[in-house]
């Protein structure tokens, strides 16, 4: 077996030695209270052995992470059908962009853009008993964690400067592509996004993406080819203008989010969750694309 402890120490010095160009989110007012600093990453490997560094037991604000387990949870309710009312095209676009979502007549171009997952938001709306609750067992599910919670000062803070979601919903809406109220479905939006999590966690629920739908307890949540079709849309799409480059680094199907956080799997080996708030322009972290780059690398452990 490689040396990942001795791998990831030496990723975590020379990252905390380099110099960081990101910028903490500000644009959610309680995002930008955040350690620009902090680093940490944490490896679940398929066979159950794990390693960690840094700050990876700390929790943050998974922010659009949770659009990969919203997807999931919608796919796995109600199938094929999902993609009638959204595309998996990458859009190649900022992600709230929205001028494509007039063009394209309301059907955003994939799930893991905001449109995009306003849409599955609206679905999970549809047809769960109680929206939020059932999500957040869903995921405390798949983690085999109790603990997880929303928060609610950043679901807060985010209502109240979330004009770009509220555009986009309401665009949604106009081409008849939300059955919801726009109120209610950007609740349930961003409360998903507030969701509290650890590099650790997320290493955890990503892990049936790893492992064709079954979790670390061996416990099937998803089908297996709907497994199949999430990590060809984290690979494509998770990481918004941005996607090709990740796939050109690092190699592996993941998904970032504004928090600082980026979680990434090799199927059928393992997942990787890397926790660095500072962001590049297109709203990725910085340093955590830099540790997933070194990573894949070192090991030799990507899909190409
Ligand atoms: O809708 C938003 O703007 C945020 N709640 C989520 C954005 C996000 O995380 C984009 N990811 N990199």
């Amino acid at each position: 077996m490689q040396d990942y402890q001795g791998i990831l120490n030496e990723i975590h010095r020379s990252l905390r030695n380099s110099i960081n160009t990101g910028e903490v989110a500000n644009y959610i007012p309680e995002l930008a209270k955040e350690d620009k600093d902090a680093l940490g990453i944490h490896l679940q490997l398929i066979t159950g052995e794990e390693f960690s560094v840094g700050r990876a037991l700390e929790k943050f604000s998974i922010q659009s992470i949770s659009k990969v387990l919203s997807l999931a949870q919608a796919f796995q309710i109600v199938g094929t059908d999902l993609w009638k009312r959204v595309d998996v095209e990458p859009s190649g676009n900022p992600f709230n962009h929205l001028s494509l979502l007039e063009l394209e007549n309301g059907i955003p171009r994939n799930p893991l853009i905001n449109a995009g997952a306003i849409v599955i938001a609206d679905v999970l709306l549809s047809h769960l008993d109680s929206p939020k609750q059932d999500f957040l067992n869903f995921v405390r599910e798949l983690v085999h964690d109790e603990s997880i919670e929303f928060n609610k000062a950043i679901a807060e803070s985010e209502r109240i400067t979330g004009f770009n979601n509220y555009a986009a919903a309401n665009l949604l809406k106009s081409f008849g592509n939300l059955n919801n109220d726009v109120e209610d479905v950007l609740d349930f939006y961003f409360h998903q996004c507030s969701i509290m999590m650890s590099c650790e966690q997320l290493t955890k629920a990503f892990f049936v993406f790893s492992n064709k739908g079954k979790c670390l307890k061996n416990i099937r949540h998803l089908a297996a080819n709907k497994v199949k079709r999430i990590n060809a849309i984290m690979l494509t799409c998770g990481f918004y203008d941005e996607a090709g480059e990740f796939a050109f680094e690092v190699g592996l199907p993941g998904k970032s989010g504004v928090g600082g956080g980026i979680v990434a799997l090799l199927p059928h080996c393992y997942t990787i969750a890397t926790w660095a708030p500072a962001l590049n322009p297109q709203g990725n972290s910085y340093l955590g694309m830099k540790a997933l780059e070194q990573f894949t690398a070192k090991t030799d452990l990507s899909i190409f």
